[in-house]
């Protein structure tokens, strides 16, 4: 790869970045297109987030996406935040226009896009339930909310957390949390289950969050977990006649729509999934990095 002054700068801040996949499949989605783009993970400190993004205005950087734990606070140092990002509560992609530092949020629609490209799902009309109440689920439901979904259940281990945010998504389609022995019979009229926790992820791949005899052949199961790309949910969910989604596509798509935002191309999808999967064989490390 040729880099010279006219090569436009792009990157990650988090803390810690040292497991990211992202530059690897970023720099050949780049490569693969001819694009005169570099990216790099930057490992920065909470306390130096300020200092960072002005330095990276200061740069003249095309953009950046943004992971754990600087996702909510980056949003205070930027110009704008679009509406989506605010709804959702977080930025995980920063894009400069001119001289403004604009926020965008592209892990709701990242996860969309994989899921309808991968099952072909109807979404108007469809009967959700959410499995977690965290900023996974909240990218997650805000987007299918505002998609035509019919209506969306929450259940999550603190009761507080998926009440708040049924009340939120409840803005945009019905919404309700659930619990307990109620999660069973929601479960009968699912057409979409989505597991948002990170139950099941690598080490304890035997962890499961729910009674799998309570899926059926009817619905849709997808789990953002993608450390093991085929969870025990997703097994007993194909053994059951379900039709399985892996938390990968979503990995993917959100990177493509940053890369997309950033040089006006369409994203090599294919060739970011094949990078992806090849660093991720055979083992990764930290919790972290096991889902979307
Ligand atoms: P993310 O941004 O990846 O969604 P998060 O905001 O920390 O991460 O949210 C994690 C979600 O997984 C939460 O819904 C959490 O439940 P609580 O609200 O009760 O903490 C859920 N979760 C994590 N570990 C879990 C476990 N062992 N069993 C059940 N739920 C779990």
């Amino acid at each position: 790869m040729r880099i010279d002054s006219k090569t436009q700068k792009v990157g990650l801040l988090g803390h810690p970045v040292i497991h990211s996949k992202s530059p690897e499949m970023m720099n050949q989605a780049f490569q693969a297109l001819n694009l005169p783009f570099v990216y790099m993970a930057y490992d920065v400190e909470p306390d130096q987030l300020g200092q960072a993004v002005n330095g990276m205005r200061a740069l003249g950087f095309r953009g950046w996406n943004v992971t754990i734990p600087h996702k909510v606070a980056v949003m205070k140092w930027l110009d704008e935040v679009e509406e989506s990002a605010r709804e959702i509560g977080a930025v995980n992609t920063v894009i400069r226009q001119g001289k403004k530092l604009i926020g965008t949020n592209t892990d709701g629609e990242g996860y969309m896009r994989s899921l309808l490209q991968e099952t072909r799902l109807d979404l108007t009309g469809c009967r959700i339930l959410i499995l977690g109440a965290g900023g996974a689920a909240r990218a997650v439901g805000y987007t299918l909310a505002k998609a035509g979904a019919e209506g969306i259940f929450i259940t999550n281990r603190t009761a507080m957390k998926g009440k708040e945010l049924a009340e939120r998504l409840s803005r945009w389609c019905p919404a309700r949390f659930v619990e307990g022995e109620h999660v069973k019979d929601v479960i009968r009229n699912t057409d979409l289950l989505i597991q948002t926790t990170s139950v099941g992820m690598s080490p304890d791949v035997d962890g499961i969050p729910l009674d799998p005899d309570w899926l059926h052949g009817e619905m849709v199961v997808s789990d953002l977990v993608y450390h093991p790309r085929e969870t025990r949910l997703l097994r007993e969910a194909k053994a059951r006649g379900a039709r399985v989604h892996s938390g990968m596509g979503m990995l993917v798509y959100q990177a493509a729509l940053a890369f997309e935002k950033w040089t006006g191309a369409v994203a090599p999808v294919d060739r970011m999934q094949k990078t992806l999967e090849e660093s991720l064989n055979p083992v990764i490390g930290t919790e972290s990095e096991g889902k979307g």
